[in-house]
């Protein structure tokens, strides 16, 4: 599904922009009695129940809960990777109903970044190539300049050439990040992130995507099952069932 984010659309320009306080308190994602069911006639499933959720610019959110309580598909359906049933969902200004499949891979392009648990690189490209085929995609003239750039933020200036099989774990996850950092995305989405990697290694992943973050005022959703790196966004989500058990946002509180 994720290939349909790199076809070639032409060039934006404008990839770098900052950002005021009153910017922080705009909505970059809002969504509305979101209902999520998938599966055919004889065996549908309710995965999203009515999920009411306003996230702000800026916003450092984790998203935890039990396995299949809808995480993913949560993810998926704020980057237009899966179609809501009902409601409405506003993800960086666009209304994703409104958006044909053309439109929607423009959108990933251009303002959303997706790391996900296990890496998903290309193994037939070097760490730069990785990075490099987004901005490439994006019409960018210097794309293996901000390619190695990008990797030099994460540490990995040296291991450019490498391919992924001959990066340890951690490694191929930094290359990741870089990947979905490269294009300077407006909102990064990491789905368990850190799940595959020791918990020093992880850590060490998730200092990066907060550092970066902070430095881009990119929105942070970091879905998780460990706690104490949860703790460390600016609000807390537990999902349960498909709906929203508990908000740490306060005036959100929901009572478990
Ligand atoms: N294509 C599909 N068709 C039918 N059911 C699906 C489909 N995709 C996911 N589901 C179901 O939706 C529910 C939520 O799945 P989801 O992957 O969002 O859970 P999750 O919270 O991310 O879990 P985990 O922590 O295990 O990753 C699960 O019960 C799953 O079986
Ligand atoms: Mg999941």
């Amino acid at each position: 599904m994720i290939e349909k984010a790199y076809r070639i659309y032409p060039l934006k320009n404008e990839l770098v922009e900052t950002m005021t306080d009153d910017d922080r308190k705009d909505p970059i994602i809002s969504l509305s009695k979101l209902h999520l069911t998938l599966g055919t006639k004889a065996s549908k499933v309710n995965i999203l129940n009515g999920i009411d959720l306003t996230i702000t610019k800026g916003e450092t959110v984790s998203i935890l809960g039990p396995s299949g309580s809808g995480k993913t598909s949560l993810m998926l359906v704020i980057a237009g990777l899966e179609h809501a049933s009902g409601g409405t969902i506003m993800v960086a200004g666009q209304f994703l109903e409104n958006l044909s499949e053309d439109d929607l891979a423009i959108f990933r392009r251009d303002l959303i970044g997706i790391v996900f648990q296990s890496f998903h690189l290309v193994p037939t490209m070097s760490a730069l190539e990785n990075v490099a085929v987004p901005l490439e995609f994006a019409g960018l003239e210097d794309a293996f300049e901000r390619a190695q750039q990008e990797l030099t933020a994460v540490g990995l200036e040296s291991r450019a050439a490498h391919y992924p099989s001959e990066l340890s774990g951690g490694e191929q996850q930094r290359v990741a990040l870089a990947r979905a950092l490269a294009p300077r995305p407006k909102i990064l989405l990491a789905d368990e992130p850190t799940g595959n990697l020791d918990s020093e290694t992880g850590r060490r992943i998730v200092d990066l995507m907060f550092e970066r973050a902070a430095e881009r005022d990119t929105t942070l959703l970091l879905i998780t099952h460990d706690e104490s790196l949860a703790d460390r966004c600016s609000r807390i989500l537990q999902l349960r069932d498909g709906i929203i058990a508990f908000d740490s946002a306060p005036a959100k509180r929901v009572a478990e």
